[in-house]
């Protein structure tokens, strides 16, 4: 049975969500996921602030989320909306459905930075090349001038700025981006910074709150994170947690809890699309592997455990990201056993409702005046900033938690309370 159409009311209040990256396969999916949830061709699966508890928060309506964002490329957004769909991953339904939605993104989209010629990029916007060669200050002024361009055509209450762009390669720290005085300075002397930070500068000067889904630096070197506190900007990052590192941060606290000794756990990714084959450079693979890497060992308390974690690109695979993991480990009498998980799964379908449920979160921290890491969002990430647990369970408490505290008390929306009657309803 076809869901109902989830057309939110028309308010007042409409938040922009500007994706850096906005041709890539995650952007692909949000503009075609939004527009077939409002033609009711598809259920709110996989976005957990339609469930409860988070439901009860007073969150944007997806229906009142406009798209827009930054590329470097010049693919069209149809070109790779078709490569998804004939990888099964978007309907020829909703391909169909969409297209007008995807037709009026393509227009809102702006050529990017790019700070240093990257892999991947065969089809290069050179404005963005041209962009990227300026001195940073410019860049971000050209970047803050595109965000309120689109806030103020839109008649948006807020643009939320999400970093979906390519990993970029791991950058040596610089002494500049330990406090925000010293990177103020550098941008002065119009030293070349990361493109990741550059985007993230301009979201925060221009008061937008930040989600950095990517391992990038973003707005993770602490002279941002200053600027996010002097600004009163909430942010996230860093990381997006979908797949692989989502089961394993849910599985490593069950051996602690039984006193099980975990001996070795041996985690490989195969992945097939242009994630992967950014990935497939080393200089790109890095943050990602420590990312995966860092999460486990801290979960396990044992810096002594074997572990590993392989990331391969698998051309045919596509969209299909398949992770196998083996863990060794030792009980009661030194007996030794194991457990193995094979986790496949579309890595754009998995990775877009997690950048709604942020956005929205986002936007409702700024509602709420609160300013800096989101640490509420941790649960999202690999790499969460401002650190605390890995522990996927103990994050969620968090988040409800915070939802609880924030939430619309019973009978506070009517709206509301209707949605998540109709949600009970299909349960
Ligand atoms: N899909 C997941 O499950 C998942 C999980 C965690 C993190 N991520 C990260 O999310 C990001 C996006 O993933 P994807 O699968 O959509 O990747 P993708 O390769 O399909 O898209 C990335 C887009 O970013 C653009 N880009 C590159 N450099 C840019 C720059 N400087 N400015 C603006 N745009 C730029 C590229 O042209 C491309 O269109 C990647 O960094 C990936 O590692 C994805």
């Amino acid at each position: 049975m076809r869901p109902e159409r989830t057309r939110e009311k028309p308010t007042a209040r409409r938040v922009g969500v500007w994706c850096v990256g906005a041709r890539g396969a995650i952007s692909t999916c949000l503009v075609h996921g939004l527009a077939g949830l409002r033609e009711g061709l598809l259920e709110p699966l996989g976005i957990a602030t339609e469930a409860e508890p988070l439901a009860r928060l007073p969150l944007v309506g997806l229906g009142d989320l406009v798209l827009g964002g930054h590329d470097v490329c010049t693919r069209a957004v149809r070109t790779g909306a078709e490569e998804l769909a004939a990888q099964g991953v978007l309907s020829p339904e909703l391909l169909a459905a969409a297209a007008r939605d995807a037709a009026e993104y393509e227009t809102r989209l702006r050529p990017g930075v790019l700070d240093q010629a990257d892999v991947g990029l065969a089809d290069l916007d050179p404005s963005a090349a041209r962009l990227g060669a300026l001195p940073p200050r410019e860049q971000i002024d050209a970047l803050v001038a595109d965000l309120a361009a689109f806030r103020s055509a839109h008649g948006l209450a807020r643009v939320v700025v999400v970093n979906l762009a390519s990993t970029e390669a791991q950058r040596a720290p610089r002494p500049e981006w330990q406090d925000l005085a010293a990177f103020r300075r550098a941008l002065d002397r119009g030293e070349a910074q990361p493109a990741s930070v550059v985007y993230a500068a301009a979201a925060l000067e221009s008061g937008a709150p930040y989600v950095n889904f990517t391992p990038s630096l973003g707005a993770s070197i602490p002279a941002l994170r200053e600027l996010a506190r002097a600004r009163n900007v909430p942010h996230a990052g860093s990381d997006g947690k979908t797949g692989e590192t989502l089961v394993k941060t849910a599985l490593a606290p069950l051996f602690r809890a039984r006193a099980l000794q975990v001996l070795a756990w041996q985690g490989y990714n195969m992945l097939g699309n242009r994630d992967g084959a950014v990935l497939a450079d080393p200089a790109h693979k890095e943050a990602k592997v420590r990312n995966k890497d860092e999460a486990l060992r801290t979960l396990l308390g044992d810096e002594a455990v074997h572990t590993h974690v392989g990331i391969d690109y698998v051309p045919s695979l596509q969209d299909w990201k398949t992770a196998w993991d083996f863990i060794h480990f030792r009980g009661f009498l030194g007996v030794r056993m194991s457990l193995q998980f094979t986790w496949s799964g579309s890595d754009s379908a998995l990775a877009a409702p997690l950048v709604l449920d942020l956005v929205r979160l986002a936007d409702l921290a700024a509602e709420r005046g609160e300013g800096g890491e989101m640490l509420h969002t941790a649960a999202y990430f690999k790499a969460p900033v401002g650190g605390g647990t890995h522990d996927f369970h103990a994050q969620v408490e968090a988040l409800h938690a915070y939802a609880r505290a924030a939430a619309v008390p019973a009978g506070g929306s009517a709206e509301r309370d209707s949605r998540i009657q109709a949600q009970r309803t299909q349960e």
